[in-house]
C-alpha cells in the first residue's frame, strides 16, 4: 500500500461537526457586522510580498520568521498573507475607495502564519476583520469596540473576555519613549532574556509585552510611555474611555499592551480570556493612522481589529455553547416494491414544507431495523416511514425519536410536516 499523504502541519482540517459550529458562529458575526451597517470585502489569499514587508514593518516576528513566501512562475516574490488589514489598505487605495469617503468594512477568511503550532495557534487559521477608514475621533475607536462585544454578547461569553486598553501615542511620541526606553533597559542587561536583547537594537516596544518573569520584574521601574503624551494623544484617549464607561464596556488599561505589528499608533486594544491558557488572545485591532500614506495614498485615518476565529470556537467549546451535532432532522425510510420514488418524493416534498430542517432520505434500502438504526445515528428526531399501507393510503407514518416511546403517527403527508415543524421549533414554515 502506498503511504498515505497527511495534510500540513498546523492546517487543521475541519470536519462536519466542525462545520457546522463554524457556520453557526458565522452567521452571529455576519449578522453583527451587519447590524453595525459595515460591508463586506473579499481579498486575495496572496499578495506581493512588499506589501507585507512595509505594512507589517520589517522588524516583526510575522514578517521576519512567520510568511509564507515564495517566487511564482514568473520570479515574482508573493505571500500568503498573515493578516488582512494590509489587502484591505491595498485594496481600497488600488478602487479608490478612500478618496473623500468613510468607509466601514469587513472580512473573513483564512490567514498564514509559520508559528509553531499548538492549541489555539495554527499555521492556517482564519480571521473576521473589521477595518474603518476616514474617522479620526475616539467614537469610532468605540464603536468598533461595541460591535466586538456585540459578538460576545451574542455569542453569551460576555463573563469570559476582558477587555485591555491601551494607547501608543504619536510616531514622535514614541520615538521619544523609545529613547528613554532604551536607555533604561540598556543599563539592566543583565535582566533580559535572548530575545529581549535582540529587540533592545531592532524593536524595543515589543520588549515590553515579553512574558519572561525576569523581564516583567524590570518593567515595573521601567519608564512609562504614557509620560511622553501630549495633549492630543491625551485627549483622544481620555475621550475613548470616557465614551466606553458611557457605553457600559468595562476595560483595564495595560501600559505593556503593545501589539506585535508596527503599525498602530493612539489606541490599541485587545479581548483576553484566561480560558484558553497562553493563546488568549480572541481579538486585537487599533488604530493605524500612518498606513495608508504608507503604503502610497493620501494620509487616512483607520482603526480595524481582527478576531481569531479558531480561538472563539475553542472558547465557546470549552464554556459548552454547542449543541450536539446532529446530520439530520428527519429521516425518510421505506420498505416495499418501488418505494425509493415515494421516499425521494415525500421527502422533496417536505423540504418544501419545512424549509429549515435538515432532511435526509434513506438509500439504499435494507430491513426497517437497520433503517431505524441510521436514522438514529444521524440524530434525527423524528422517522418518516413509508410502507404499502402509507402508499395505499396516500399518508406518511411519523415517528418521534427522541420522546414518544413506541407511538406511531399515520397522517397526511402536510399534516405530518406540521407536528414535526411545532416539535423542531422550526422558524419560516412554508404554510
Ligand atoms: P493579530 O493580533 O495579529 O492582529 O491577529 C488578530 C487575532 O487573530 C488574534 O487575536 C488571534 O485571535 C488570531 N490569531 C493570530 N495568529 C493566530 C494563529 N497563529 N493561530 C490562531 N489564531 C491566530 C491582526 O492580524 C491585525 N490585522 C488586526 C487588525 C485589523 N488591526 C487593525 N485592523
Amino acid at each position: 500500500m502506498k503511504e498515505a499523504i497527511q495534510a500540513v502541519r498546523g492546517m487543521p482540517d475541519l470536519l462536519p461537526e466542525d462545520t457546522a459550529r463554524w457556520q453557526q458562529v458565522e452567521s452571529v458575526l455576519r449578522e453583527c457586522v451587519g447590524s453595525f451597517g459595515y460591508s463586506e470585502v473579499r481579498l486575495p489569499l496572496l499578495e506581493k510580498t512588499p506589501l507585507f514587508n512595509r505594512a507589517i514593518g520589517e522588524v516583526t516576528d510575522v514578517v521576519e520568521k512567520e510568511m509564507y513566501t515564495f517566487e511564482d512562475r514568473s520570479g515574482e516574490s508573493l505571500s500568503l498573507r498573515p493578516e488582512g488589514t494590509a489587502g484591505c489598505v491595498r485594496c481600497c487605495l488600488q478602487h479608490g475607495l478612500l478618496h473623500n469617503q468613510e468607509q466601514r468594512l469587513w472580512y473573513t477568511g483564512p490567514m498564514f502564519r509559520h508559528e509553531r503550532p499548538q492549541q489555539g495557534r495554527y499555521r492556517q487559521f482564519h480571521q473576521l476583520g473589521v477595518e474603518v477608514f476616514g474617522l479620526n475621533g475616539p467614537d469610532i475607536d468605540a464603536e468598533i469596540i461595541a460591535l466586538s462585544q456585540l459578538i460576545w454578547q451574542r455569542l453569551k461569553i460576555t463573563d469570559s473576555l476582558q477587555l485591555q486598553l491601551n494607547s501608543l501615542g504619536s510616531a514622535q511620541e514614541r520615538a521619544a519613549y523609545r529613547q528613554s526606553l532604551v536607555e533604561f533597559l540598556s543599563a539592566h542587561q543583565e535582566f533580559l532574556d535572548e530575545d529581549s536583547r535582540r529587540r533592545l537594537n531592532t524593536n524595543p516596544l515589543r520588549i515590553l509585552d515579553s512574558k519572561d518573569p525576569k523581564v516583567g520584574e524590570l518593567l515595573q521601574e521601567a519608564p512609562l510611555l504614557s509620560d511622553h503624551f501630549g495633549s492630543e494623544t491625551r485627549r483622544h484617549f481620555e475621550g475613548l474611555q470616557d465614551l466606553l464607561t458611557g457605553l457600559g464596556i468595562a476595560f483595564t488599561l495595560n501600559p505593556r499592551l503593545v501589539r506585535g505589528l508596527d503599525y498602530y499608533n493612539l489606541t490599541v486594544f485587545e479581548w483576553v480570556t484566561h480560558d484558553l491558557g497562553a493563546q488568549g488572545t480572541v481579538c486585537g485591532g487599533g488604530r493605524y493612522d500612518g498606513l495608508v500614506e504608507q503604503l502610497g495614498g493620501e494620509s487616512v485615518p483607520a482603526v480595524g481589529f481582527g478576531l481569531g476565529l479558531e480561538r472563539l470556537i475553542l472558547l465557546l467549546d470549552k464554556l459548552g455553547c454547542f449543541t450536539p451535532y446532529v446530520q439530520a432532522d428527519i429521516y425518510v425510510i421505506g420498505s416495499g416494491a418501488g418505494v425509493e420514488l415515494h421516499q425521494a418524493a415525500a421527502a422533496a416534498k417536505l423540504r418544501e414544507l419545512l424549509p429549515g430542517a435538515k432532511i435526509l432520505n434513506h438509500c439504499g434500502g435494507g430491513s426497517f431495523k437497520r433503517q431505524f438504526k441510521r436514522a438514529d445515528k444521524c440524530g434525527a428526531t423524528f422517522a418518516v416511514i413509508l410502507g404499502d399501507n402509507e402508499i395505499a393510503h396516500n399518508s406518511v407514518t411519523i415517528k418521534n425519536l427522541r420522546e414518544g416511546g413506541d407511538e406511531q403517527l399515520e397522517l397526511p403527508l402536510p399534516e405530518a410536516a406540521k407536528v414535526m415543524g411545532r416539535t423542531l421549533g422550526l422558524s419560516g414554515l412554508a404554510f
